[in-house]
């Protein structure tokens, strides 16, 4: 029987990829990469130019950007329980982090998927990465004014936009909506991260689109710009080499990621939804929360009963109240 994708698979298939590469190497390759994705977005041509460059993007980040859209999935699903894609492309897909974790979110019956990449070292690696797990192509693929993609039930992009002109973001998104159900965008929990998300929000909210998650509604976002930037948070345990590149000894690192998943699908977002670590004190826990009526701060004491327990339960990027207390 084939392995069913998951965190656990991939981190064994991402396990044998620095197998003969000296520690320090790696350590050394994924510090070069990190130094050109800082000095050089977006580019003319391909960022990940070899082998070792992209097996030093996918041992070092593949885990961060899986658990990420990981996330921004979850919550889609939550809104659309009944939706399962048939097809999905994944733009600018790479080593093919987001087709995991697609994968994984509609594990009984995965999409057929399609990644797209100008880089073909990445589609080489996330192609034998994948192995037998994932059922996809992989094709070169350049995104700019000319791209055209074919229908699809589901769209991903996954931290890609950054490496975009702001005129092949709108490009890349008015194609998304024009040929798919769904699309799910994915970026850094950073406020330039955010702001991207925001514009494609826009854009796909124009081209007809309801917003799935994490918003409550498809209206303007209630934060002011430059006060503020929505994102979220996903836990990622930490190889050894992540502890060699940025030292320390903790077990695992937070991924911030800033996501929007619209659809043409019918869809019941969230009442209001979590937007900060919830603050627990000594009986009562105080949620920062985006719902219908924009942003808003609940306090929930001991005096609410059972929802207090829920409270304490309730952790940043979820649905408030939940489900089963409305
Ligand atoms: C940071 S990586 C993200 C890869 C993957 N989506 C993930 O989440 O791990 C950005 C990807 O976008 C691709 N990319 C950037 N600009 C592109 C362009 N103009 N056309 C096609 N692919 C592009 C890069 O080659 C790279 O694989």
């Amino acid at each position: 029987m084939n392995a069913s994708p998951s965190a656990d698979t991939l981190r064994a298939a991402l396990a044998g990829l620095l197998d003969g590469l000296p520690p320090r190497q790696a350590a050394r390759a994924v510090e070069r990469l990190i130094a050109n994705y800082r000095g050089t977005t977006p580019t003319d041509a391909p960022v990940l130019r070899d082998r070792s460059d992209v097996a030093a993007y996918a041992a070092y980040r593949m885990p961060a950007t899986f658990e990420a859209v990981r996330g921004a999935l979850g919550a889609l699903r939550e809104a659309a329980p009944g939706w399962e894609p048939r097809t999905h492309t994944d733009i600018g897909g790479g080593t093919g982090a987001a087709s995991w974790a697609v994968a994984e979110a509609w594990e009984d019956e995965p999409p057929r998927t399609t990644v797209l990449d100008w880089a073909e070292p990445a589609l080489a690696l996330g192609r034998e990465l994948a192995g037998s797990v994932l059922d996809a192509q992989w094709r070169r693929e350049r995104i700019g004014a000319a791209l055209r993609l074919d229908d699809t039930d589901l769209v991903t992009v996954s931290y890609v936009l950054k490496e975009l002109t702001p005129a092949d973001r709108t490009a890349l998104v008015t194609e998304a909506a024009r040929v798919a159900r769904t699309v799910v965008i994915v970026e850094a929990g950073t406020p330039d991260g955010y702001e991207r998300i925001i514009a494609a929000r826009t854009l796909l909210v124009e081209a007809g689109f309801t917003v799935a998650a994490p918003c409550p509604h498809s209206g303007a976002c209630p934060i002011e710009p430059g006060t503020d930037w929505c994102h979220f948070s996903a836990r990622v345990s930490r190889s050894s080499l992540h502890r060699q590149v940025k030292g320390g000894s903790l077990p695992y690192e937070d991924e911030k990621y800033a996501y929007v998943a619209a659809t043409r699908h019918p869809v019941t977002p969230v009442a209001s939804r979590v937007t900060r670590r919830p603050q627990i004190r000594k009986g009562l826990v105080q949620l920062e929360l985006c719902g219908p009526d924009g942003l808003a701060r609940e306090t929930v004491t001991k005096r609410h009963g059972p929802l207090y327990k829920r409270a304490r339960d309730v952790a940043w990027g979820d649905a408030w109240p939940p489900e089963d207390e409305d």
